[in-house]
């Protein structure tokens, strides 16, 4: 199968030459290298070639035929969007909670009286496999059609063993059999089950004696993650489970500093976390902390934007050479969407990253947050062919700054429309 792209306006975030493995820095995060009037071709889903269209003219496949031509004058071709953190296996809204903050109530204070997390995992827990599938089905198709290539999805919403490896099966399900790159995530530690909440040992032991083991048995995950917020899992408590997932070779995320700070993003740098993630509470001693290690802070605008915190500095993580990740927090408590294009507007109106800084963001930092960089996250020869085709649009600073337009015309995923 051969596609070609043709006339197109500016193709963006090529890469040629060295692979890039992420973007931090200022300089860096602002270069978003293109091509205008270019093609792109796609052959057998990967990408085969691009390059200016005069160069295209004078060579022999010119007069080709091609399976499939597209004609994108006036529009832009980019890579899809590689959203690193979702939550979307889930089977219910949680839009009740969602209008009792409105009267009032905040998230914490619905996390305490049992509703939040714990609400969702009731029903997860008495929710078939099947049904989830479906379910998480659905919103596969909705996250593609607005851009999406890559996925990361968290379990967190069974806390049972049961519940747990069903979620991660629901996954590796949807690896199979969905054009969507996927990694896997165990978040068992979510939160503690209302019958753990005096006994956070005995949790921590089913976690580590039960869940990881089969799940490393089963090869069902990734990556471990935790919430490591006051209220949910302590430094000492996170370390725990850590030690034990290092010991079944999964890589580490973490959920942390979204309400307070209580010295996750310490952990996560000293442990060698891919991404500490959330960070809406952060001082400068933590920024200086990720500016020093290896680990992607992934910013969740939409989340901040749902629940009312103020949202993370990304100007000083971006200033101080911090790699910085977006992605939406898809879940049906802090963040039930999946639009990316949506994440990207709310970076630059509330956090003030420039359009580049925030494309850099959502493409390949976010295929870094996954590890996928060398595989999807910008417009390279012999990557997957997951491309976006906007609708005809000025510039590329108009993506972010019509926030409610959908402007894509087509998205190709693995070579396929
Ligand atoms: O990333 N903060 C922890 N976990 C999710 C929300 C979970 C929920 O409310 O269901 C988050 O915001
Ligand atoms: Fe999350």
């Amino acid at each position: 199968m051969r596609i070609l792209i043709k006339n197109i306006k500016q193709l963006v975030q090529v890469e040629e030459g060295e692979p890039v493995f992420w973007k931090r820095g200022k300089e860096a995060m602002q270069s978003l290298p293109f091509i205008e009037d270019a093609f792109l071709l796609i052959e057998n889903g990967l990408i085969a070639d691009f390059g200016t269209m005069k160069t295209f003219i004078i060579r022999k496949e010119s007069s080709q035929n091609f399976d499939k031509e597209t004609d994108a004058t006036g529009c832009f071709v980019l890579p899809c969007w590689c959203d690193s953190h979702t939550h979307l296996v889930f089977a219910n809204g949680r839009e009740d909670e969602f209008v009792d903050r409105i009267r009032g109530l905040s998230y914490e204070e619905i996390a305490r009286r049992g509703g939040g997390i714990l609400n969702s995992a009731k029903k997860v827990n008495e929710t078939s496999e099947n049904e989830l599938y479906d379910l998480a089905l659905q919103r596969i198709e909705e996250a593609k059609n607005s851009g999406t290539g890559a996925m990361e999805m968290k379990s967190g919403y069974g806390l049972t063993p049961e519940g747990e490896l069903k979620m991660l099966r629901v996954i590796k399900k949807l690896k199979e059999n969905s054009e969507m790159t996927i990694k896997a995530t165990f978040l068992g530690a979510h939160t503690y089950p209302l019958e753990y909440r005096n006994n956070h040992a005995a949790y921590i032991r089913l976690i580590k004696e039960e869940m990881l083991p089969q799940i490393a048995k089963e090869g069902l995950a990734d990556y471990v993650d935790i919430f490591c917020e006051k209220g949910f899992f302590s430094v000492a408590e996170s370390e725990k489970i850590l030690e034990a997932a290092l010991h079944y070779k999964m890589r580490i995320k973490l959920h942390t500093n979204q309400l307070h700070r209580i010295g996750g993003i310490q952990m996560g740098v000293k442990w060698g976390a891919v991404s500490v993630d959330h960070l809406e509470n952060i001082a400068t001693e933590d920024i200086y902390c990720l500016a020093s290690g290896h680990t992607i802070a992934t910013l969740l605008p939409s989340a901040a934007f749902f629940i009312g915190t103020g949202y993370p500095p990304a100007r000083g993580l971006i200033d101080a050479g911090v790699p910085v990740a977006l992605a939406t927090d898809y879940n049906p408590g802090s963040s039930p969407g999946s639009n990316m294009q949506f994440v990207i507007s709310l970076a630059c109106i509330k956090m003030k990253m420039l359009p580049e800084e925030a494309l850099n963001a959502a493409t390949i930092n976010g295929a870094a947050a996954m590890e996928v960089q060398h595989q999807v996250g910008s417009i390279a020869r012999g990557k997957i062919a997951n491309v976006i085709i906007t609708k005809p649009v000025s510039s590329l600073a108009f993506l972010p700054y019509s926030f409610s337009t959908n402007l894509i015309s087509r998205v190709i995923l693995n070579g396929k429309c």
